[in-house]
Order: structure tokens, then C-alpha cells, then sequence
């Protein structure tokens, strides 16, 4: 993997291009280079611009020129694809590539060859977000993938998980981690690969040998030797290595969560995907919003480059970790310039510059409540707390690449939040410490703010995963 800040090899110095794409191989890096196709289109207004087509022929004028469409005839700007196989969801007819055809399949979007249906309401058990309940229209109002129907977010241990879906009701395991699929998570399973050696005992803890075989005597079984979990990605390069459900950062998919959806105010966020999902950019001037990743994660650590490419506005962006639904996240935003929401009804809303970390807890969930509250600096009653704030109220600057590092123990609370230019720190919280939320998914936030990278996201898992 190739860092931006690579200056000498980098194909593009002042820009984050974490994937460093050069299509057409003139060692100006995409990001940078205004024709990647070298077709005398420029990219700005090349309706493919990485593929040659110099007459720009667009059938469906959807805006994605027929060369590089992957639905030439139906209109589809965004160019979905959930089976990866070439062709657009808008002109498949299977979508998920299950050999069940979309007017017959009860999960046109998940691959499930058995079309289990248990609860019968016609959506398969493998895309029901309450499988074991007829809920036909499966509306999810909090944005946690549990149904309103089943969803009564009664969460003892606070991870995200309720308690009749938490396979360690008692004990927080966010990631839900359960290697040995007895239904018992790792956390609170004294045998988690099931091989008859309690865990504290065995050498190998999530890869069965009954043997115990340890050729070389370190201590670690030959079972699991350099690769912990057994999931074929060495330890050494393994986001979580003692989670065989996470290998890599990956937002290639992630979920749209909106956080003033019927707010008319701005428009909703428009992601866009690059570099294997480990890059995404967010170009609207928009209402706030978070694209989310779907790992779940207890102890982690995060980093992201940040970059605003445009000198218009000075609003928020950042990211959000611990998410457990659009009412509860954490979330650490930066703002270039003080300012008070233009829209003072129904909270007085002032953001200062500078970079702060919030606990969501909002009783009403996405809306204007929650808008404003999320936009003060402060705390408003039944929404939003103001952990912390730099004090220094250092605001970003335009066209500047920052690296933001989280750091997460759920377990002891402990949060600290560093943004680095260059090497140089740039805000620090220190040591703060919460409660509020033990774990959860991680996204990127931004709220009226267009052009953002965030580029080269990296997560790993930090300390005994399986809790
Ligand atoms: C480890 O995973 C491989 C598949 O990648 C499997 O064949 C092997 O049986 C696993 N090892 C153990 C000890 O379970
Ligand atoms: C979060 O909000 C709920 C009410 O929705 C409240 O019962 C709970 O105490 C709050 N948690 C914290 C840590 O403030």
C-alpha cells in the first residue's frame, strides 16, 4: 500500500489519491490529471472518463456515456452493481447473481439460493431485519438493520446488540465475534473453537487442535501459527487478526444514513467510492449525513486523511465510530470557521472552529432537533453531548491534507482523538473518557460541507478482539 504522503514516488503531490490510479499511464496520477483517457475530453466533462470515447455517445443520457455504462440503455447515473458481474442492477435481471430472478427472488440484493422465508411475509430470512416476524414493509426507523418490529433496543451491556439478539447479552461484544458458531459469542464462551481446551488454557484459542501441537514451542499452536484466526491473511497484514470476519478496511459497501431526511434546507450527501473502498468522497453541500461501514468493531483504532478540495465553504466534516443507530454515535467533527445555523428554530445552534468529539443520544433521532444539535458547540437536552473541544479552536484550512487518527477502548471508555499535518500535531484531545456507547460501526460524517476526501481509511482492531 502506497501512502500520499509518499511525496517522491507520488504520482500526485498535492492531492490524496491513496490508489494512486493512473489509467493512462502518463505518470500523472488521476486525481491530478485533467484527461485520464487521453480522449481531448476533460475529465470534468467527460462522460467516461476512463475510457477512450471521443464522441461522448450517451443512449440513455444518464449522464455515463455508452463505452463505460453499465446499463447503456437504462438510464442509471449511479451505476450499481451488487453481484459485481459487469452489468448495472438497473438491467440485470438477477441482480445478486443467486440464479433466482429478480420477480421471483426474496432477496433481489442478497445472494440466498434456499429463499428461506420462515415468518412468510415474502422476504427471505437472509435480507429480513426481522426474520422471525411478518413485517412485509421492513421499516428500520432508527437505521440499525433491526426492524421496527423486533427492535426494542433494550441493550443492557450498551454494544449496540439488544438482548434478545446479543449473543453475550451481558457482556459488550460489538463485533459479535463467534468463531466457533454455537451461537455463544467469543466473549463470553469459555471454549471459542469449540475443541474441548478452555480458552485460557488453549494454544490456539479460535482454531480447533485438539493436539495442541506446537512444534516450535512459543507458546502458539501450530494450527493458528501466523495467522491467529485462520481466515488465510497473515497476522502481520490482517486489519483484525484475531477476527477471521474482519481482514481489510473496507466501505466498498456501506449504508446511507440521514440525518435530516426530511429537512429541505440542503441537499442529502452524494458519496463516491474509489480505490477498493478504502477512499470515498463526498461532493454535495449537504444536510448531515454518514456513510457507514457495515464491520463492527469493540477496541479500534482509525485514521483517515482528510482533505477539503474547494475553497467554498467552511463547514463540518469527520467521522463517526460506535455507531449503533442513528440516535446513538460518537462523532468527531472539524469546522474551518465559527458560525451560528442559519436555521435557529427548534435549538440555537452555534458551531466554533476548531475540532470536537460528540456523544449522540438522541431521543427523537435524524430531524431538525438533531440537526441543530449536532451543529452547537455545546450540549443540547435529550440529543447531544459536547465531550470535548479544542480549546485552541484551530479551524481546517482549504486544500490541506490531515491525518485524523481515533483511538477507542470501549472498555475503560477511553477516547482521544489527534489530527496531524504533516508531522506536526494539530489538535490533540488527550485523554477523554465516556461510557455512553461500548462499540459499534464506523463511518465518515459531514454536515454543508462538499469536497471532502477522505482517503487512505485504515482501521485495525486493538487489544482481545473478542471483547
Ligand atoms: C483453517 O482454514 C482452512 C480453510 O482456509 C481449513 O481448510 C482448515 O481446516 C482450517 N484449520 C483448522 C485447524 O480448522
Ligand atoms: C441516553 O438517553 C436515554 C433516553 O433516551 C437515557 O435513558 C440514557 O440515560 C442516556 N444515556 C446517557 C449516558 O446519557
Amino acid at each position: 500500500v502506497k501512502l500520499w504522503h509518499d511525496w517522491l514516488q507520488d504520482n500526485c503531490p498535492t492531492l490524496p489519491n491513496s490508489g494512486q490510479e493512473d489509467l493512462d499511464k502518463d505518470g500523472q496520477g488521476d486525481a491530478c490529471d485533467p484527461d485520464d483517457d487521453n480522449d481531448d475530453i476533460v475529465d470534468e466533462r467527460d462522460n467516461c472518463p476512463l475510457v477512450y470515447n471521443p464522441r461522448q455517445f450517451d443512449s440513455d443520457r444518464d449522464g455515463v456515456g455508452d463505452r463505460c455504462d453499465n446499463c447503456a440503455f437504462e438510464s442509471n447515473p449511479l451505476q450499481t452493481d451488487t453481484d459485481d458481474n459487469g452489468e448495472g442492477d438497473a438491467c440485470s435481471i438477477d441482480i445478486d447473481g443467486d440464479e433466482v430472478l429478480n420477480d421471483r427472488d426474496n432477496c433481489p440484493l442478497v445472494y440466498n439460493t434456499d429463499q428461506r422465508d420462515t415468518d412468510l411475509d415474502g422476504v427471505g430470512d437472509q435480507c429480513d431485519n426481522c426474520p422471525l416476524l411478518h413485517n412485509p414493509l421492513q421499516l428500520d426507523s432508527d437505521s440499525d438493520l433491526v426492524g421496527d418490529m423486533c427492535d426494542n433496543n433494550n441493550d443492557i451491556d450498551e454494544d449496540g446488540h439488544q438482548n434478545s439478539l446479543d449473543n453475550c447479552p451481558y457482556i459488550a461484544n460489538s463485533n459479535q465475534a463467534d468463531h466457533d458458531k454455537d451461537g455463544k459469542g467469543d466473549a463470553c464462551d469459555h471454549d471459542d473453537d469449540d475443541d474441548g481446551i478452555p480458552d485460557d488454557r488453549d494454544n490456539c484459542r479460535l482454531v480447533p487442535n485438539r493436539d495442541q501441537l506446537d512444534s516450535d514451542a512459543d507458546g502458539s499452536g501450530d494450527a493458528c501459527f501466523d495467522d491467529f484466526d485462520n481466515d488465510t491473511i497473515p497476522d502481520a497484514l490482517d486489519t483484525c487478526p484475531m477476527n477471521k470476519d474482519i481482514s481489510s478496511t473496507d466501505f466498498r459497501k456501506f449504508q446511507v444514513v440521514l440525518l435530516d431526511p426530511k429537512g429541505t434546507t440542503q441537499s442529502d450527501p452524494l458519496w463516491v467510492i474509489r480505490s477498493q473502498g478504502t477512499e470515498l468522497l463526498q461532493t454535495a453541500n449537504s444536510d448531515p449525513g454518514i456513510a457507514l461501514g457495515y464491520d463492527k468493531f469493540s477496541s479500534v483504532d482509525f485514521s483517515v486523511t482528510f482533505y477539503v478540495n474547494t475553497n467554498r465553504d467552511d463547514d463540518f466534516a469527520g467521522i463517526v465510530f460506535s455507531y449503533q443507530s442513528s440516535r446513538r454515535f460518537y462523532v468527531v467533527m472539524w469546522k474551518q470557521v465559527s458560525q451560528a445555523y442559519w436555521e435557529k428554530k427548534p435549538s440555537k445552534a452555534f458551531g466554533i472552529a476548531g475540532v470536537s468529539i460528540k456523544v449522540v443520544n438522541s431521543t427523537t433521532g435524524p430531524g431538525e432537533y438533531l440537526r441543530n444539535a449536532l451543529w452547537h458547540t455545546g450540549n443540547t437536552r435529550h440529543q447531544v453531548r459536547t465531550l470535548w473541544h479544542d480549546p485552541n479552536k484551530i479551524g481546517w484550512k482549504d486544500f490541506t491534507a490531515y491525518r485524523m487518527h481515533l483511538i477507542h477502548r470501549p472498555k475503560t471508555g477511553f477516547i482521544r482523538v489527534v489530527v496531524y499535518e504533516g508531522r506536526e500535531i494539530i489538535s490533540d484531545s488527550g485523554a477523554v473518557y465516556d461510557h455512553t456507547l461500548a462499540g459499534g460501526r464506523l463511518g465518515l460524517f459531514v454536515f454543508s460541507q462538499e469536497h471532502v476526501f477522505f482517503s487512505d481509511l485504515r482501521y485495525e482492531c486493538r487489544g482481545m478482539t473478542s471483547s
